[in-house]
């Protein structure tokens, strides 16, 4: 056994779902970090728990054939990437795996074939949130994401995952914030692309001056950005320049739509996945013109408003009111006359009295936390002949579908991983199920 704090050599067992290697030394599991499956690596061990110990992997001595040489020159300390050491073909395979060993722990059979998404893996972000810090012994001010497992900012000077358009002003960002007069007030800056522009949302925990505001106004208009201020929650987000400042949209091409969004809007974050995403889904769902769609957690109407082209009517449900109100606003804007929104807690006891009436097909697309208490309400009260579901969390899509294909009444018939954020362990999939007869 090893003593505390003293580096050992070791050979990789497995590999985490976050994308750290494991080992065991004298019967105790160790979660190495920059570790992959089968190579022979120096250990320096950082943190001893009861049942596990963790440690990072100082030296590989004997690399994996899987192994590149990361981008980013912030790799290992950035909490935003874990996987960019592992070639990016490996990666979506390593994200299949965690789907699949998901849905068979739960006990629901797999289909054979498993679809792959995937688009490019650089310069994808096109939503994310900057941590900034005033740390003058670091040098002044430092912007750019969290350190893994800390609550340090790691100083970015470039990031390849982000949008080109962010990570060109990466350094301006952190000298226009040295140069307000509250550069420790300052504690994060929202990102948000559309095809029209990219937004900056400025936080600000007191006062900006006039002076900061001509500062901030100078800085979007020389690097073409729509600068934004925010002095309290996301709703008081508002645009330096209010008045000549677009609203951002983004297109779904497929579908002849432009969805508008506020810079504070959950939207997904990588553009071209997402297209993929949804077609898939309303290929997957095959509705016709009869066909009546209900969308839970439709969000500003990415899926609702693309399957109300290819349907009699949808309703989405949403429990956030200022998205359902950006649905409908973007309903009107893509003349899509079928689609009709609400707001509702799909996560509230009410849900299981809840009776939304027929729908030939449903769509699902929750949060991490998954959708069991709508889908006991689906499989009971609506029947829907399809549902398909969109998931960003591989272990309640697996706890999901084990009751779809349980006491739901349902099928799984058709799987897909997609790459909605390259090089980072989140894990985006899709799954067709089909009521059984
Ligand atoms: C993964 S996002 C999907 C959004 C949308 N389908 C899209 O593609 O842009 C999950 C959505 O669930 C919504 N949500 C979170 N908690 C909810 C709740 N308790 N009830 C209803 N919707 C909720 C969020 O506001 C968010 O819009």
């Amino acid at each position: 056994m090893p003593k505390p704090r003293e580096p050992f050599e070791t050979r990789i067992e497995g590999f985490t779902h976050d994308g750290r290697g494991v080992t065991r030394v004298d019967g105790k599991v160790w979660f190495i970090e920059g570790a992959l499956p089968e190579e022979k690596v120096v250990v320096r061990p950082i943190r001893g728990k009861r049942s596990y110990s963790l440690g990072i992997a100082e030296s590989i001595l004997e690399p994996s054939p899987s192994r590149v040489t990361p981008r980013c020159g912030a790799f290992g300390i950035c909490g935003g990437c874990v996987l960019q050491h592992l070639e990016y073909p490996e990666q979506l395979r390593f994200k299949k795996e965690n789907v699949v060993e998901n849905l068979k722990g739960a006990g629901v059979k797999v289909p054979e074939n498993i679809l792959e998404l995937q688009a490019e893996p650089w310069s994808y972000r096109r939503r994310a949130r900057l941590g900034a810090r005033l740390v003058p012994k670091k040098g002044g001010v430092l912007v750019g994401f969290r350190e893994r497992n800390k609550s340090f900012i790691t100083p970015l000077s470039s990031c390849p995952v982000i949008h080109p358009s962010v990570d060109r002003v990466l350094i301006k960002i952190k000298e226009l914030i040295s140069q307000l007069s509250i550069p420790d007030r300052i504690p994060q800056i929202e990102v948000a692309a559309g095809e029209n522009g990219t937004a900056l949302v400025f936080r600000h925990l007191l006062p900006l001056t006039e002076g900061d505001r001509t500062k901030l106004r100078e800085f979007g208009a020389q690097e073409q950005l729509l600068i934004y201020t925010q002095a309290k929650g996301p709703e008081t987000a508002t645009p330096i320049d209010a008045g000549t400042t677009p609203e951002l949209f983004y297109r779904l091409e497929a579908f002849d739509l432009d969805i508008s969004f506020s810079v504070t809007h959950f939207i997904q974050v990588n553009g071209a996945v997402n297209e993929l995403i949804v077609e898939l889904a309303v290929d997957w769902l095959a509705t016709d013109n009869d066909s009546q769609v209900l969308d839970l957690f439709c969000g500003l109407g990415n899926f609702s408003l693309a399957l109300a082209r290819r349907a009699e009517r949808i309703l989405g449900v949403e429990g956030d009111t200022s998205l359902v109100k950006k649905a409908q606003e973007n309903a009107a804007a893509n003349k899509v006359e079928n689609a009709r929104f609400e707001a509702r807690d799909l996560f509230s006891d009410t849900v299981a009295d809840w009776d939304p009436g027929k729908f030939s097909h449903v769509l699902v697309d929750p949060p991490r936390s998954g959708a069991i208490e709508a889908l006991k309400t689906i499989c009971t009260k609506v029947l829907p002949d399809a549902l398909a579901y969109v998931s960003c969390n591989p272990a309640t899509l697996a706890r999901d579908a084990a009751y779809l294909t349980g006491p739901g009444g349902y099928q799984l018939t058709r799987l897909a991983v997609a790459d909605m954020f390259p090089h980072t362990a989140h894990v985006e999939s899709a799954a067709l199920f089909v009521r059984c007869t």
